[in-house]
């Protein structure tokens, strides 16, 4: 059985897709792949739940085209005859930004190595993620399959060495945070959103209409990472939360957030969350909430319309 973490990404996002550090943490939410000999000659993944089946054969899978494209990247990684019967299990709400995709294509290149008996090293499966993950966000920033891969609590840095005078995207630095104590996020889904292909586009697009608005909101976020880093090392909640609402409000004025994600938000803060924030590509999806053990009750209450659910961060 092989596994991939989700995620949520307190501080950071779009931002890191263009070279600025964010502040993420992977979930038990996760995606799960098993496998076994596949008796035809095409790799085959099903996905659960929702019986979601792709393959490797020549036909499109209708709707489907990107994981049908991921699964041949993936399976093109290898040069020998050996074809599978994919089976995942995703415990991680897809589609909602909390690394679903990442989750299952880290899942997957390691049910792959399994069953060929190889052990590869999480920096390799980590660029190996990235080709699968590129299939998803056109240009990802890395964070996603970086969590799916390591997970914890991390601070993540793409690097930018060139080869031969090209940045190398791959490379990243991921730095451990430890928080001085534990400490409770609510997560909450609005539903389904458009692909995070879209929002990332969506904002390269903005980004290149009008560049000083775009990169001085970058600006703005990245100077909440170190902040919000040291904010979790000294346990200092209430500036966390109070970080976490700028990162939301710079993110509402990039336009990556739905009415019904701030009502979630508001909602949140209302019922005493301590911040909260839109979390990964937006445009709908997840937002998620500071808590402390007296309101956390109170914000689930408030939330409850959303699947909510607590992610522990330790
Ligand atoms: O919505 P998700 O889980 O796919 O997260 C996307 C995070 C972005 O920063 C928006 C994109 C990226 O690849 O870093």
């Amino acid at each position: 059985m092989a596994f991939g973490h989700g995620k949520v990404i307190l501080f950071g996002e779009h931002a890191v897709v263009f070279g600025h550090p964010a502040v993420a943490v992977a979930i038990e939410n996760a995606a799960e792949v098993s496998w076994e000999r596949a008796t035809g000659p095409i790799t085959r993944l099903t996905i659960q739940p929702g019986d979601t089946r792709v393959d490797t054969g020549s036909e499109p899978n209708a709707g489907r085209e990107l994981l049908q494209r991921a699964l041949k990247v993936a399976r093109a990684l290898y040069a020998d005859d050996l074809e599978l019967e994919l089976r995942a299990h995703m415990t991680i709400p897809t589609g909602a930004g909390l690394g679903s995709s990442a989750a299952l294509g880290v899942a997957v290149l390691r049910a792959m190595d399994e069953a060929r008996g190889l052990s590869r090293d999480d920096a390799e499966i980590f660029e190996r993620s990235f080709e699968w993950e590129r299939v998803f966000h056109g240009t990802p920033g890395g964070i996603d399959n970086a969590m799916a891969t390591y997970g914890g609590l991390q601070l993540f840095k793409r690097a930018f060495p060139l080869k031969e005078g090209v940045p190398i995207y791959q490379q990243i630095s991921l730095t451990r945070i430890v928080p001085r104590d534990p400490f409770c996020l609510v997560v909450a889904n609005s539903g389904n959103r458009p692909p995070a292909i879209q929002m990332i586009t969506g904002v390269r697009e903005l980004r290149e209409r009008n560049r000083t608005l775009v990169d001085t909101t970058f600006d703005g976020i990245a100077a909440l990472v170190p902040n919000g880093k040291l904010a979790i090392e000294q346990g200092e909640l209430k500036s966390l939360g109070q970080l976490m609402d700028m990162n939301h409000m710079s993110l509402a004025g990039l336009m990556l957030v739905s009415s019904q994600v701030q009502d979630m938000v508001g909602a949140a803060r209302q019922a005493g969350a301590l911040g909260a924030k839109m979390t990964g590509a937006g445009g709908g999806g997840c937002m998620i909430a500071l808590v402390n053990e007296r309101e956390r009750a109170d914000v689930l209450a408030a939330l409850a319309a959303y699947q909510p659910f607590e992610a522990w961060v330790r």
